[in-house]
């Protein structure tokens, strides 16, 4: 079993209002321009960014791409992502979400996108 911090089976502890995510997309083999797609995940108990996007590539969307095997304590840095309207610049696995958040998440480099929240390193 991971050490990742994951939401446990869905529909098991789905508690208050779902999450409203804006993400950013772009696929520079099909895509001429980026864009945000809209998703609303159910909440579930201690749920961070990271697994929101875990939970959305699992059971919504798996076209989504983001680096998905990482350490998930804070420490390796490469679920860093810009967060919000400000752009604010954090790790995700380590930002927990409350229940019927809206987030922004867009890519930590905009201009090394490979696809989607996957950059160059
Ligand atoms: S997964 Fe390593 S810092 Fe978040």
């Amino acid at each position: 079993m991971s050490h990742i911090l994951h939401p446990t089976p869905r529909n098991f502890h789905e508690i208050g209002e779902p999450i409203t995510a804006e993400i950013f997309r772009f696929d520079p083999t099909k895509d001429s321009q980026p864009r945000m797609q809209t998703y609303v995940v159910p909440y579930t108990h201690r749920m961070s960014i990271f697994t929101l996007l875990r939970e959305i590539y699992e059971n919504i969307d798996p076209t989504l791409a983001f680096r998905n095997q990482q350490c998930g304590r804070g420490i390796c840095g490469t679920c860093r992502f810009q967060i919000g309207v400000i752009g604010k610049s954090v790790k995700s696995c380590t930002v927990p979400l409350e229940p019927g958040a809206h987030v922004i998440i867009m890519p930590f480099k905009k201009e090394k996108v490979i696809r989607d929240l996957v950059i160059e390193f």
